[in-house]
């Protein structure tokens, strides 16, 4: 587990140590994601479930585990996490049907083991690197994963001055939420 944990940090904390890390030539942003800190993990995980669940599944995830791992009581595991017909015990699906491909061209990755795959910072810098590309089905493309088949869900956030750095927290924790799941997989 000592070792999940150094491994996870160096994750973390290299990309702003060392030199910055580079999705196709394009600097990666920093999440400055703290995934010892509980309170934003936890809203990582609620984040994760509003936003990014309706597509993406996080497949070796139990919803009573994340629950016991972030200090949510089971009782309130309903309320605020489980929002489906699904039992606590369950693996954390999403909504869609596994033939989605038709409708964005792509069918949307499951993202448990993403950060191993990526790293946290490129999660953080890919939900904050769309732009408006009215050539693009969904009217944005993105900066680190160009013709993108993911509409900007988080567009929503960013309208405001107000919403800009409630829209980078959010960006944030959910990027740290997969990191987790990552150091999750690996026990
Ligand atoms: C409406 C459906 C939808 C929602 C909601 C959604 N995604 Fe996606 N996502 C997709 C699709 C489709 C792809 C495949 C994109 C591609 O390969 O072009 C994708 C791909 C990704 C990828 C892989 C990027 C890569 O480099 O291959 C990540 C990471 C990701 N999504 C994160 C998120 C996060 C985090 C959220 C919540 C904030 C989210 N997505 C919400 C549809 C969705």
């Amino acid at each position: 587990m000592l070792k999940s944990w150094v491994l996870i940090s160096i994750a973390l904390f290299s990309a702003g140590t060392v030199v910055a890390e580079e999705e196709g030539g394009i600097a990666l942003q920093p999440a400055g994601a703290d995934i010892r800190n509980t309170e934003s993990l936890q809203r990582g995980a609620r984040n994760f479930m509003n936003y990014c669940s309706g597509c993406h599944s996080l497949k070796y995830l139990r919803y009573n585990r994340l629950a016991a791992d972030l200090g949510i009581p089971t009782s309130e595991l309903a309320g605020s996490l489980l929002f489906t017909s699904d039992k606590p015990f369950d693996t954390i699906n999403s909504a869609m049907p596994k033939d989605s491909e038709g409708w964005f061209g792509k069918q949307p990755p499951d993202l448990s083991l993403i950060a191993r795959a990526r790293s946290v910072d490129y999660l953080y810098s890919y939900m904050k690197g769309f732009y408006v590309d009215k050539t693009r089905p969904w009217g944005v493309n993105n900066l680190y994963l160009p013709s993108a088949a993911m509409p900007d869900v988080l567009a929503g956030w960013r309208g405001c001055m107000d919403c800009r750095s409630r829209y980078s927290r959010t960006s944030r924790t959910i990027a740290a939420a997969p990191g987790w799941c990552w150091w999750e997989s690996m026990q």
